[in-house]
């Protein structure tokens, strides 16, 4: 649909960035905190830097959020470490990690920036990885007890909070996300486990909406899973059936779990087919049907087409650039390349209209205010002989994304905030420190620490026009 004018951003739009805490804190094992499943991990990719110092935010908060406000970001998303709150996981509050966190929302408040807080970014406390992680239904009342903790410490002060972020990856790509159980002998027994961790995160994330509500009646509460449009290849009718079984498996289940309270029926057939049906406990429907989520949040990267399967054993071969969304799984459906898209440096689709087809997507799916937490382009910055950045790449990327939004709350979605990733410079999931996505770039590289100066990219500069004019 094309639009004589289009409509304007909400005049208390929520524009900000994201973090993580592993991925920009660093002090690892610094006041009090315990050890997570990040810092337990024992091997990274070839010349990629571990997570022990990071941006060394955790330090530098007041610096970083200073420039934050300097940038005017009505909004700041970031995630708690649950090792600094309860470093076993379950067992003693630690007081210091209570103490920063306190004093990192008053920072954020003092400057006028709404804190958006993730309760879980993929960091789990170590101690419950031991004791099988997810899968252990234990890590179910471990999890609810820690948000109570968060409710309680936090609730007067944090208006908004994110449940899980991308859980629905943390079951899709568990190897590169550390959810995957490598003692399991077999493929099938894998995914059994990790569709059990998947339904106890469900009943971890029902229970502590409701907790929320009766605690903090006018707080918000929403799951932040990793939502991306699925296409088909072309329109064969096979292909067609291919991307509605594989947006059930990694988009709807998800959410149709967090919203509606239940399972999504064809990921379901899935799951039973395959053999991977999780346990269901007696009660277990009932807390997963009175969790309401306020609003949907969701991450937003690139679309996937795909095929259907052929059968051929061939299916679950990675093929196009990027690794980690390419493959299918026999009998479902079959990764395919996008012609029609271009790809960042790292290999990743650019899709700017899927942008706004997912947006319409989840609003038609459930009527509920959206949120996209996270949204950016990894690429390889570099200072110039100037001292500056020029990232006219990543400026280019947001432009169009931000142009699809208006255009999807054009169409009738409503939108309350962006938060791209991310506010700056920090270490990528699997591809080290030189896969920057910051606004502000952070003076270090992978194995040298340099004097880690924060200096504002040409897209901060860009950034903070648009919040200022309101995306005009
Ligand atoms: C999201 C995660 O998947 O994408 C972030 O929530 C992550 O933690 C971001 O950093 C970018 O992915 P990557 O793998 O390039 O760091």
């Amino acid at each position: 649909m094309k639009y004589r004018q289009l409509k304007p951003f909400p005049s208390d739009f929520l524009w900000g960035a994201s973090t993580s805490a592993y991925q920009v804190e660093g002090a690892w094992n610094e006041g009090g905190k315990g050890p997570s499943v990040i810092d337990a991990r024992t091997h990274y990719p070839e010349g990629t830097t571990d997570f022990t110092v990071a941006s060394d935010h955790y330090h530098r908060y007041r610096e970083d959020v200073a420039l934050f406000a300097k940038l005017g970001f009505k909004t700041y998303r970031f995630s708690i470490a649950w090792t600094r709150i309860i470093p076993d996981g379950d067992g003693e509050i630690n007081q210091e990690g209570i103490e920063f966190y306190h004093n990192l929302i008053n920072e954020i408040l003092k400057h006028n920036i709404v804190p958006i807080v993730t309760m879980y970014h993929f960091d789990l406390p170590q101690a419950l990885q031991q004791q099988g992680g997810w899968y252990n239904r234990k890590t179910v009342d471990a999890f609810i007890r820690y948000a109570n903790v968060l409710f309680e410490e936090y609730g007067e002060k944090v208006n908004y909070w994110l449940t899980i972020n991308e859980q629905n990856l943390m079951i899709l790509q568990g190897e590169a996300l550390g959810t995957l159980d490598p003692h399991l002998a077999t493929q099938a027994d894998k995914k059994k486990n990790l569709y059990q961790q998947n339904h106890h995160m469900m009943v971890a994330q029902a229970a502590v909406m409701c907790d929320l509500h009766s605690k903090f009646p006018q707080s918000k509460i929403g799951p932040a899973p990793n939502i991306a449009v699925i296409y088909p290849a072309s329109s064969k009718p096979e292909d067609i059936l291919a991307a509605f079984n594989y947006n059930a498996i990694r988009n709807w289940l998800y959410l149709d779990m967090a919203a509606r309270g239940e399972y999504n029926s064809l990921a379901w057939q899935y799951m039973v087919e395959k053999g991977y049906a999780p346990e269901i406990l007696p009660g277990d429907v009932d807390i997963l049907k009175s969790g309401k989520p306020d609003f949907i949040a969701f991450n937003y990267y690139t679309t996937q087409a795909v095929e259907a399967s052929r059968g051929d054993g061939q299916d679950e071969v990675i093929r196009g650039g990027n690794k980690l969304l390419k493959s299918g799984e026999e009998g479902v459906h079959r990764g395919a390349a996008n012609p029609y898209l271009p790809r960042t440096e790292f290999g990743t689709e650019i899709d700017p209209v899927g942008f706004r087809n997912t947006l319409r997507e989840i609003w038609d799916r459930y009527h509920l205010p959206l949120l996209i937490t996270e949204n950016g382009l990894g690429a390889f910055d570099k200072l110039n002989d100037q001292g500056e950045i020029d990232d006219s790449y990543r400026i280019d990327y947001l432009q169009r994304h931000i142009e699809q939004m208006q255009l999807a709350i054009t169409d009738g979605v409503e939108v309350f905030g962006y938060t791209p990733w991310s506010a700056l410079d920090l270490i990528s999931t699997h591809q080290g420190c030189s896969k920057r996505y910051g606004f502000i770039y952070v003076n270090r590289d992978e194995f040298d620490l340099k004097d880690l100066r924060r200096i504002p990219k040409k897209s901060a500069a860009w950034y903070s026009d648009v919040i200022k004019k309101n995306g005009i």
